[in-house]
C-alpha cells in the first residue's frame, strides 16, 4: 500500500479512536477506558506522522516527546488532587503557546511560501494561542491564589480597552496576510497576549472552572488553525475536537449556575436578594453529633449532598466511613451531585472517587430529586448555594432559578457547616431555618468522625 495512503489511514483511526474516547468520557465509570483511547489515538497519529516524509529530525522530535512526557507525568503524579484545576489550567496554556510556536516555526521554515489560506490560518493562531496562553497562565495564578493575580482588577473601561485590542487584532492580522510580513506575526503574539491576559485578569477566582473550560475550547481551535498552517489532517480533526467540547462543558457549567457565559466574562455577580441575615436566621434549630447519630439509625434511606466545604475539609474519607457504617446497619446510602458543586466541573466525583465511593451511589441531581421526600435524613456536608431553596421562591435572589438539590423536601435535614456564613453567591440560605432543618456547626471532617464514633459507641 501507498506510504501517504497508509498515513491518512492511520490518521482517521486515530480521529475515530479520540471520538470513541470523548463518549466514554461522559461517564466516570467509562471514563478512565476513555482516555486510554485517546492515548492509544495519540500515539498512533504521533508515530504516524514520525514515519512521514515530512519530518526529517526524527531524534529532536523524539527528545521533545520524551522529555515533555516526563514532565507531564511527574506532574501529574505530583499534583494534589485539590490543586487539578490549576494543572489544567497549566496544560491548556502550554497547548496554545505550543500552537503559536508551530505557527511561527513554519514563517521561518527557508523556502516556505504560504498560500492566502495559510496566512490566515496563521494569524488565527497567533491571536486564539496566545490568548490561551497568557488567559491560561493568569487563571492558573488565580486559582494558586498568587498575591499578584488574587483580586480582580479592571481597568478603567475594560470592554472598550478590549474591543480596541481586538479590532487592532483584526487589523493587524488583515495587513500581515496582506503584505505576508511574517515580522507582524511577532506584534500579533504580543498584543493578543496582553489581551488574553486582560481578559481572564477581570474575572473573580471563583469563575476560574468556567473559564478554564473555555480556554480549553480556545486551546483546541488554536490546535486545529495550526493543523491548517502545517496541512495535518489529524491536528485539524483533534484540535476541533477539544474545542467543540470545551464549548460544550462551558455551556453545561453555565447552564447549571443559571448564568449566562457573557455574565461570567464580563459581568460581576450581583448582591444577594436583600433579605437581612436576622430575618432569614430568626429561628434556627442546632444540633449535636450525638442527636444526629440517633436519628441516623432509625432512617431508612440517607442521601449525602456534598459540596465545596467537603473539599476544604478533605472529608471525603470521613464521609465515606459513616455511609459504611450505615450501610452496615441497613440504611440505603446515596450521594446526590449537583452539576457545580464545588468549584470545578465533578469534583465531588473526583474527591469521593478518591474515597472509594462506588460510582453508583452517586446520583445525578436530575435523578434524586424526584425522589427527595422519601428521604428520612438529608445531611449536607459543606454545601451552600446548591441547596437554597430561594432559587425556587424568591424571584429577586441571584440565584433564582438556578437548578438546586431539593434537600428541604426530605422528612430531616442535617446541615454541617462552620457558621451561618454565605455560599460562593453571597446570600443567604433559608433552609439553614425551615422546621425540618438542624444545623450541626464545626468542620466537616471533624463533625463527620464525632457522628461516626457516636453511632459506634451507641
Ligand atoms: P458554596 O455555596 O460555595 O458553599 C460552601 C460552603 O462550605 C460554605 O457556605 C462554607 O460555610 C462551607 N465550608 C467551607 N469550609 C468548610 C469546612 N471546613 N467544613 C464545613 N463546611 C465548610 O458551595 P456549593 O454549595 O458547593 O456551591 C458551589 C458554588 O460555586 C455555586 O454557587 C456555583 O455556582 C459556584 N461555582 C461552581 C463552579 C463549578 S464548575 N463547580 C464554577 C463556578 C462557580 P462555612 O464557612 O460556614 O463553613
Amino acid at each position: 500500500m501507498d506510504k501517504l495512503l497508509f498515513i491518512k489511514i492511520v490518521y482517521i483511526v486515530s480521529a475515530v479512536l479520540f471520538m470513541y474516547g470523548l463518549k466514554r468520557m461522559a461517564h466516570p465509570r467509562t471514563a478512565v477506558r476513555g482516555n486510554l483511547y485517546g492515548v492509544l489515538g495519540m500515539i498512533l497519529a504521533v508515530a504516524a506522522t514520525m514515519w512521514s516524509d515530512d519530518v526529517e529530525q526524527v531524534s529532536w522530535i523524539a527528545g521533545g516527546i520524551f522529555g515533555g512526557a516526563a514532565i507531564g507525568t511527574l506532574l501529574a503524579y505530583l499534583i494534589q488532587m485539590t490543586a487539578m484545576p490549576q494543572l489544567v489550567a497549566l496544560f491548556n496554556g502550554f497547548g496554545g503557546l505550543a500552537s503559536v510556536i508551530v505557527a511561527g516555526a513554519m514563517l521561518l521554515l527557508p523556502g516556505n511560501q504560504p498560500s492566502t489560506s495559510e496566512w490566515v490560518a496563521t494569524a488565527l493562531t497567533g491571536i486564539v494561542g496566545s490568548v490561551t496562553f497568557l488567559g491560561s497562565t493568569v487563571a492558573f495564578g488565580k486559582l494558586q491564589e498568587l498575591d499578584l493575580f488574587k483580586n480582580p482588577r479592571r481597568l478603567p473601561f475594560p470592554h472598550v480597552v478590549n474591543s480596541m485590542l481586538f479590532v487592532a487584532l483584526i487589523g493587524l492580522s488583515i495587513l500581515m496576510i496582506y503584505n505576508q510580513d511574517m515580522y507582524l506575526y511577532v506584534v500579533i503574539v504580543l498584543v493578543a497576549s496582553l489581551l488574553g491576559f486582560l481578559l481572564v485578569n477581570s474575572i473573580g477566582g471563583a469563575d476560574m472552572p468556567v473559564v478554564i473550560a473555555l480556554l480549553n475550547s480556545y486551546s483546541g481551535l488554536a490546535a486545529s488553525a495550526t493543523g491548517f498552517v502545517i496541512s495535518n489532517n489529524v491536528l485539524i480533526i483533534s484540535g476541533s475536537l477539544v474545542g467543540a467540547s470545551g464549548i460544550i462543558l462551558t455551556r453545561l457549567m453555565c447552564q447549571a449556575m443559571n448564568r449566562s457565559l457573557v455574565n461570567v466574562l464580563f459581568g460581576v455577580m450581583e448582591s444577594g436578594s436583600g433579605d437581612d441575615d436576622d430575618d432569614v436566621y430568626s429561628d434556627v434549630t442546632q444540633t449535636a453529633a450525638e442527636e444526629v447519630a440517633m436519628m441516623l439509625e432509625f432512617a431508612q434511606r440517607v442521601v449525602i449532598v456534598p459540596g465545596y466545604g467537603l473539599a476544604v475539609a478533605q472529608a471525603q474519607h470521613a464521609v465515606q466511613n459513616l455511609g459504611q457504617l450505615l450501610e452496615e446497619q441497613g440504611t440505603t446510602v446515596e450521594y446526590a451531585i449537583h452539576p457545580v458543586a464545588g468549584r470545578m466541573p465533578g469534583h465531588m466525583n473526583v474527591l469521593l472517587a478518591e474515597a472509594d465511593v462506588e460510582y453508583e451511589k452517586l446520583i445525578e441531581m436530575d435523578h434524586i430529586n424526584p425522589t427527595m421526600n422519601t428521604v428520612d435524613v438529608a445531611i449536607v456536608i459543606g454545601a451552600n448555594d446548591v441547596v437554597n431553596p430561594c432559587s425556587r421562591t424568591d424571584k429577586n435572589s441571584p440565584i433564582y432559578q438556578m437548578p438546586i438539590i431539593d434537600v428541604d423536601k426530605a422528612r430531616a435535614v442535617i446541615v454541617i457547616k462552620r457558621s451561618l456564613s454565605p455560599g460562593f453567591a453571597g446570600i443567604p440560605n433559608p433552609l439553614f431555618a425551615l422546621e425540618n432543618t438542624s444545623m450541626l456547626f464545626g468542620d466537616g471532617k471533624q463533625m463527620m468522625l464525632e457522628i461516626t464514633s457516636a453511632m459506634q459507641d451507641a
